[in-house]
């Protein structure tokens, strides 16, 4: 067995919005009608394609490829047919302005679609030392390569391509540091691959301290040698300090959360460049006060205080923090919402699954929003500073989506094959796949903000 046993405890999910919603929809149906659709519009427009056949070759038009045969796409395709190709092609087909261009900072970069792209993946698990193996799907024996590729597309604007030489380059004699729990690990995985796909020899990054990347407590910092850079993740699932009870604690009190304490991680890890943070997962009743887990502030400990006041004062715990304690001048601050998982039929415990979920779900988003998000959402309103410090990566309604993205049966590590359908991982990701995405969102963010940051430097210098 190589799964963790963090991974199994992340699965016993019970306390989510979305899946519900999620468990009485048959995917395929909304997929079918927004096929037929995509097919009618692309014969449209392959109309016109068809007197300048040089331009089927421009990024989002593929869907002819799969749409265009008439039948639709055969779900055991090999996955190592995915071929990596460099394009470093700017993507700008419709018109649509550059989010790094003048004019793209009003585009809502989480507003937008799933779309097919031969290009994907950015890279492949085998040539990419830095993922765990209960990630790596299609090493794992999964048959289907599809959800390795989609690209995001932001309905506003376009998204330039990540470039792993400029991220490395703006990275130099720098730190970027990963907060959370294990889908913050899987996004930390994701980033060092991506980069890692820019450098020859994979030697050349390592562990500081020659820790393994199989390690699931602590931490971890990898440092790019020839950029001087480091990619760290820290683990602290919770983000406020998981501790022994206090003493005189009442009975059935074993540990407790407290909520006005930043994690202790936040010593190594405060004086980075970029901060991600994320958390949601753990803040269930099963994790917590279910075990005997309570909520502490000060000394007190509230026998009482449901989940989501604590994850709300843990939020506010957060912010506080990194508006008095981190230098926002210098360090860029992120915190990525909550990754919805997509059990159907049951929880982790009782035999829910996701294996044969092959395609994304292109139907409407549900109608209830996620609650953790919608705090945080909220907290992060009730100050302007908040809202200047702290970039909210909303990437829950595109996540959603992504229900064919999930390790599912395949995360017992190479050589093992499918576990079994009664123990199936439906909120951890396969690499390469949707937590690409959300870096490829981090990418654009976090160069918008270096353009903005010079852009400032030479004003100063010019006034
Ligand atoms: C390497 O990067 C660190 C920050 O991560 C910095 O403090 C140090 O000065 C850099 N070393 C060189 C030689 O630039
Ligand atoms: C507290 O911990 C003890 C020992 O680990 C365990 O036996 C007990 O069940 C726990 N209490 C609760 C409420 O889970
Ligand atoms: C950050 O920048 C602002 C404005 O340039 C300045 O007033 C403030 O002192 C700086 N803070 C730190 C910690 O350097
Ligand atoms: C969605 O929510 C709105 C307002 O709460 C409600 O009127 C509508 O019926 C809901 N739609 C569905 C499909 O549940």
């Amino acid at each position: 067995m190589m799964k963790s046993r963090e991974t199994q405890d992340l699965n016993s999910i019970t306390h989510l919005d979305f899946p519900k919603k999620a468990k009485n929809f048959n995917p395929l149906e909304p997929f079918l009608g927004v096929l037929g659709f995509i097919l009618v519009t692309f014969l449209f427009i392959g109309c016109f394609f068809y007197f300048d056949y040089r331009a089927v070759h421009f990024r989002g038009v593929p869907w002819l490829g799969l749409v265009g045969g008439g039948s639709s796409p055969s779900l055991s395709a090999a996955p190592h047919a995915a071929v990596v190709q460099p394009p470093m092609v700017a993507v700008n087909v419709n018109g649509r302005t550059g989010f790094l261009d003048e004019g793209g900072d009003s585009c809502d970069v989480y507003d937008g679609n799933w779309v097919w792209d031969d290009d994907y993946p950015l890279y492949q698990s085998q040539d990419c030392p830095f993922v765990d193996d209960g990630f790596r799907c299609l090493e794992n024996g999964r048959p289907d390569g599809f959800y390795t590729k989609w690209r995001w597309q932001p309905k506003g604007c376009d998204l330039p391509r990540f470039n792993a030489r400029k991220m490395l380059e703006k990275l130099r004699n720098r730190r970027l540091a990963f907060i959370g729990d294990s889908i913050g690990r899987n996004q930390w995985e994701s980033m060092l691959c991506m980069l890692a796909s820019a450098i020859p020899n994979k030697k050349s990054i390592y562990e500081i301290n020659g820790s393994p990347i199989t390690k699931h407590k602590g931490f971890l910092v990898f440092r790019f040698e020839d950029y001087n850079c480091t990619i760290e993740y820290y683990r602290a699932p919770y983000l406020v300090v998981q501790g022994s009870s206090p003493r005189g604690s009442p009975k059935g009190v074993n540990m407790t959360l407290r909520l006005d304490r930043i994690s202790w991680t936040h010593l190594m890890w405060k004086d980075a460049d970029v901060l991600v943070f994320n958390t949601g997962h753990w803040w269930s009743y099963e994790k917590t006060v279910g075990h005997g887990c309570y909520f502490q502030e000060g000394t007190k400990v509230m026998m009482d205080m449901d989940i989501l006041t604590a994850f709300r004062r843990s939020i506010e715990t957060l912010m506080d923090f990194v508006v008095t304690r981190v230098n926002t001048n210098k360090t860029q601050v992120y915190f990525r919402s909550y990754a919805p998982v997509h059990f159907r039929g049951g929880t982790w415990k009782t035999g829910g699954h996701c294996h044969q979920l092959k395609l994304p779900d292109f139907g409407p988003l549900p109608n209830k929003t996620e609650k953790l998000v919608d705090i945080f959402s909220d907290v992060l309103s009730k100050q302007s500073i908040r809202m200047q410090v702290m970039n909210f990566m909303n990437v829950t309604p595109m996540t959603y989506r992504r229900q064919d993205g999930h390790t599912s049966l395949y995360h017992f590590g190479p050589g093992n094959g499918p576990g079994p359908l009664n123990h199936q991982d439906c909120s951890h990701w396969c690499l390469p796949g949707v937590p690409d995405s959300w870096n490829e969102l981090l990418y654009v963010l976090f160069l918008k903000r270096e353009s903005v940051r010079f852009t400032d430097k030479v004003q100063q210098n010019i006034l």
